[in-house]
């Protein structure tokens, strides 16, 4: 795991759309996996920049979600769904054919999560996952839990998962208490993970990733298994790193 340690959130976002920029260039119909939450914001600002300053060109390249919360319509504020599209699918010229999020309509769920890795694989996998990280060591909604899924699954939120997004919604009442989330095996199955945090509220769980033991109670501790990982942390989020 390479943790690199830089001094603000604009630098992690910086540094984030670097990577995501440099892979286009190598591989301009790279395949990538998007994460949500306030942590990759600046990345996407980022990244919406250098394309209209012609700098990387989106038009082959497919990317996949980690998650959608469950019972939310699609043009809900707080789906991940609307989150992509404001934050960076509207600005940018990805095709929207190539544009993947789990459906989490009215169809049956298990058949989203069997169709969401069907397309995974088909797409010949991931070239790199972006990654956020939970305060609880969450990745995706991967919670803690005695055991882990390999693939796209429902989730139940933890309590803390609802307590942090409850920011977003007008009540806590309003998060949904299920989702579809990849599994730590799509993630795993990246080529590459580079995995954002900022702020005190993840030094713990990133000290916890980063430990040397792996658990499924802090699911990003199996990203130490993984042979391509780099972290991007603030002052605050790695603070208590050694
Ligand atoms: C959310 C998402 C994750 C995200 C995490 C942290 O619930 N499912 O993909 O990484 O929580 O979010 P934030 O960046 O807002 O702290």
């Amino acid at each position: 795991m390479e943790i690199v340690k830089v001094d603000s959130y604009e630098e992690v976002s910086q540094k984030a759309a670097e990577s995501v920029a440099g892979l286009l260039h190598r591989k301009q119909d790279a395949v990538i996996g998007l994460a949500t939450g306030s942590t990759p914001e600046g990345m996407y600002a980022r990244l919406v920049r250098m394309y209209r300053e012609n700098e990387i060109d989106f038009s082959s390249v497919s990317t996949f979600n980690l998650d959608e919360y469950l019972g939310l319509s699609r043009d809900h504020p707080q789906s991940y769904h609307t989150y992509m599209h404001r934050h960076f699918f509207d600005h940018v010229n990805v095709d929207p054919e190539r544009i993947n999020i789990p459906r989490c309509g009215d169809e049956p769920p298990e058949l989203v999560c069997r169709d969401y890795e069907k397309k995974l694989k088909d797409a010949g996998g991931l070239d790199l996952q972006i990654l956020g990280i939970g305060t609880n060591g969450h990745v995706g909604f991967n919670e803690p839990a005695a055991y882990l899924y390999t693939d796209t699954h429902v989730v139940d939120l933890a309590e803390e998962t609802i307590e942090a997004n409850s920011r977003f919604f007008k009540s806590r009442e309003e998060v949904p208490g299920k989702a579809v989330t990849m599994g730590v095996g799509s993630i795993m199955g990246a080529a590459r993970i580079v995995l954002l945090a900022s702020g005190r509220s993840k030094a713990k769980a990133i000290r916890d990733m980063c430990s040397g033991k792996i658990t499924t109670f802090v699911p990003a501790s199996l990203l130490q298994l993984h042979k391509d990982v780099t972290i991007i942390a603030d002052r605050e989020a790695a603070r208590l790193l050694p």
